[in-house]
Order: C-alpha cells, then sequence, then structure tokens
C-alpha cells in the first residue's frame, strides 16, 4: 500500500518524506485554507512547492464545479508540474472532466466518494484515484472501511486500473484496517503515520536492553 499525507504544510511533508515511506501528498480547498494560502499565484507557487519535497503524486483540487471551469484549471494545475494529480469532485461534470482528462493522459483524482456507484463511474471514466471517505462516513455510524472492501472488491473483479485511495483517515487503526482490506493507497495526517511507530512494549523492551547493556558495559 503506497502512503500519501493529507495535508498542504510543507514541515509535515518533509517531515513524512524524511521517514522515507512517503509516496504523495493529498491536498484540498480546506487544508490550503488552513495554511493560510489564498491567491491564485500563491496557491500554484505552494503546490510546486509541495511537488520540490516529494517524489511524485500531489493531488491538487479544481475549485470550479462547471465542465469547462475544471478543464480550464485542470490544465494550468497540470502544468505546474508532472507530479500534479488533479483532484476532481465526484459530479456529473467532474465525470467528464475525468474522462476529457484521460484522454489527454493527464491523472486524476476523483474526491468525495460515499459510495459504490460513483466510484465505479470514476473508474469507468478513468480516473487514476478514487477518494473515498472512510472517516466523514465513520462520523455518521456507517462503516467506512466496508466501503473500501467494496471498492477494491468491484476493480478487482472488473479489472478496473483505478487505484482505491483511501482518505479522511483518521488513526493508525484506519490504515492498518485500509492495508487489510486491499486500498492501494491511504492518505493520512502525519500524526496517524507516526503513530504507527508506537507500542508500549517496544518502548518497555528497549528500555530493559538498554539498562541491561549499561549494567554489562559499566
Ligand atoms: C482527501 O483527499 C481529503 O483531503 C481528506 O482525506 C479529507 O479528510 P477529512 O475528512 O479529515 O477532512
Amino acid at each position: 500500500m503506497k502512503f500519501f499525507i493529507d495535508t498542504a504544510n510543507l514541515d509535515q511533508i518533509a517531515q513524512a518524506q524524511a521517514l522515507g515511506v512517503l509516496d504523495g501528498v493529498t491536498t484540498n480547498p480546506s487544508l490550503m485554507a488552513r495554511e493560510g494560502i489564498k491567491g491564485a499565484d500563491r496557491i500554484m507557487a505552494h503546490y510546486k512547492a509541495i511537488c520540490d519535497l516529494v517524489d511524485d503524486c500531489v493531488s491538487a483540487e479544481v475549485i470550479s464545479t462547471d465542465y469547462h471551469g475544471m478543464m480550464r484549471e485542470a490544465e494550468m494545475l497540470a502544468a505546474i508540474d508532472p507530479k500534479i494529480v488533479v483532484k476532481i469532485p465526484m459530479l456529473a461534470d467532474g465525470i467528464k472532466a475525468i474522462k476529457s482528462l484521460y484522454e489527454m493522459d493527464v491523472r486524476t483524482n476523483c474526491t468525495l466518494i460515499f459510495g459504490a456507484g460513483q466510484a465505479l463511474l470514476a473508474a469507468k471514466a478513468g480516473a487514476t484515484y478514487v477518494s473515498p471517505f472512510i472517516g466523514r462516513l465513520d462520523d455518521l455510524a456507517i462503516e467506512g472501511i466496508d466501503l473500501i472492501r467494496q471498492l477494491v472488491d468491484i476493480f478487482d473483479v472488473q479489472g478496473f486500473e483505478t487505484q482505491v485511495l483511501a482518505a479522511s483517515i483518521r488513526s493508525p487503526l484506519h490504515i492498518v484496517q485500509c492495508a487489510e482490506a486491499g486500498a492501494q493507497v491511504a492518505t493520512c495526517p502525519l500524526s496517524a503515520i507516526m503513530g504507527l511507530v508506537n507500542h508500549p512494549l517496544t518502548e518497555k523492551g528497549l528500555a530493559q536492553f538498554l539498562a541491561d547493556h549499561a549494567k554489562n558495559n559499566g
């Protein structure tokens, strides 16, 4: 499973990249706003700065909701860097845009997926990734991970190349569940990735090893 980080914060992206396990980045307009990035020029420059930190796959989301607007923005975003993946919201016009971008060899990530039918349409249109938001489903007492399993099965049975990019991940447990369910990618906050490191028995065991070494070596 590929690990993406879900943030527009350059320090966090650099920290995750330094771990050596990062495969990409996802952003959205709310994450860009959280970093105070506003105005077309600053937004474009920020995407470029993110691309310079990582090896590949930086999802940059369009703001338009109509086909022509999405296509205009997609072309501008894709021109920033070959690492850009254009993030398109799940809308009828979004599906049309995904199809056109597929024909132009531009990678896309269809976002705000909450049902299998939506993902099926996006895959049929040629989306590179679909992003089911599991945390937001969990918030409504609907098992988000069940949607990941369902999409992995459908894409497998149907032979789609579209990858399941599990999004809206809230915890290390979510990451492990996504790996078990067969998601090709999980996009996670840095806190959830770092949470995978810790186990109390690891800390206890290491403390014991170091104490024994110190005793034995004076
Ligand atoms: C995915 O690409 C989205 O940016 C993100 O995962 C949304 O997560 P949230 O539900 O925590 O806002």
